[in-house]
């Protein structure tokens, strides 16, 4: 009974050499990988940050100010604290300004807002 050690000979050992090299090589590329590319963080997310009294808040600068403000009709928007409390509102609002009429705030809006922007 000679014939399993030659096939094993001829046909398994090759396939079996061939997968440890394959294997070999793998595990070299991977370590390569590794130093050259490390992964990269995952990049921060876009959406807005927004803090409990913004966001108590926001409902009214959405009924208010977004149909115009929302960054394309106006360049200038309040999807975030820093948009909001960084832009001229507080004067603007205070001087009755922003909204234009005819669509006025109520005052209590306005006081909230105000408050806010404090
Ligand atoms: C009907 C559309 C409309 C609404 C609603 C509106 N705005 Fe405006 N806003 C404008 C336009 C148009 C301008 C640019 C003309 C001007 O400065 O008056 C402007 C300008 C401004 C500016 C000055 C921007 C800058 O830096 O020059 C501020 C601040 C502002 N709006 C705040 C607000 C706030 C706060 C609200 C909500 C309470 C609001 N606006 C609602 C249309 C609107």
């Amino acid at each position: 009974m000679k014939q399993p050690t030659s096939f094993l000979g001829q046909c398994l050992l090759p396939i079996v050499v061939g997968l440890i090299m394959f294997g070999i090589m793998v595990f070299i590329g991977s370590c390569g990988e590794d130093k050259d590319e490390p992964v990269p963080a995952p990049a921060p997310k876009a959406s807005p940050v927004r803090d409990a009294a913004f966001t108590a808040i926001y409902p009214i600068i959405r009924a208010n100010c977004t149909p115009c403000h929302d960054g394309i009709k106006h360049p200038v928007k309040f999807e975030t604290p820093e948009q909001f409390k960084g832009s001229k509102a507080r004067a603007r609002i205070t001087n009755g300004s922003m909204p234009p009429s005819p669509k006025k705030m109520t005052a209590d809006s306005k006081g909230k807002l105000l408050e806010y922007l404090q």
